[in-house]
């Protein structure tokens, strides 16, 4: 025996409580029965919602990997190369959420939700994507205003961005940079712009989810309240 909307969170429906909605809302059945509030299933239980069987449905999964460099972020790869896929052992195909370069590491999300992938890259969404890079030589603070304001890459100007300079020395410039746009190869054109080689890049927030503690080549799944921020943004 268990709780309906445990039964339903297991299941990938929701997380317990959008399922509590759900069963407030009416659409969730038992057994052909409209189910309330705090009701338990049982074994041998048919449970719907809207009507279809929840057995039947597939339990989403949302990952946060740490994408080392020296990945593809494909699910295969033509030239062989080593796939992301292969660091995330879940029994289920996942994809990756927008893509970050080869020799790009940091924060990717993977999920088989094909609503919210599709809502956290499609460019209306504005999703705020924080990266760390290290570029050779100085960033003046006239170029990182000029970065912030928009720079032309491939023909058209980038949409305001916000830079921060963490550390800077003859050789090097350590910087923070937040973008929302998801163009191919974005904060390494940008740089180049203003005549500056990314160095490294490291991205290491999307929203205000963070990768955290979490160490290269790691993966943990997302915690109920992260999945209800996703899907809200
Ligand atoms: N911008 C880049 O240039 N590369 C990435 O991988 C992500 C953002």
């Amino acid at each position: 025996m268990v709780r309906l909307n445990k039964y339903l969170a297991d299941r990938g429906v929701g997380s317990r409580r959008e399922c509590d909605r759900l069963i407030a809302d009416g659409v969730v059945k038992i057994n052909g029965k409209t189910a309330t509030t705090g009701m338990s299933v049982n074994e041998g239980d048919h449970v719907t919602v809207n009507n279809k069987r929840v057995a039947d449905m597939q339990k989403k999964y949302y990952v946060m990997l740490h994408k080392p460099k020296g990945y593809v972020t494909t699910v295969k790869d033509d030239l062989g190369r080593k796939t992301v896929m292969d660091l995330v052992t879940v029994d289920a195909r996942l994809y990756p959420v927008g893509r970050l370069d080869y020799d790009t590491e940091g924060l990717l999300i993977l999920t088989n939700d094909g609503e919210l992938a599709n809502r956290l890259t499609h460019p209306r969404n504005e999703v705020n994507k924080t990266y760390v890079a290290r570029i050779s030589g100085m960033l003046s603070e006239q170029e990182r205003k000029q970065l912030e304001n928009g720079v032309l890459i491939d023909g058209s100007k980038t949409a305001p961005a916000r830079v921060k300079i963490l550390k800077k020395d003859q050789h090097h410039t350590r910087c923070e940079i937040t973008i929302h746009e998801g163009r191919n190869r974005q904060v390494k054109k940008m740089f180049e712009a203003v005549g500056k080689e990314v160095e490294f890049l490291k991205r290491v927030a999307v929203g205000d989810l963070r990768l955290g503690g979490l160490k290269r080549g790691e993966y943990r799944f997302l915690k109920d309240n992260e999945v209800e921020y996703l899907k809200n943004l």
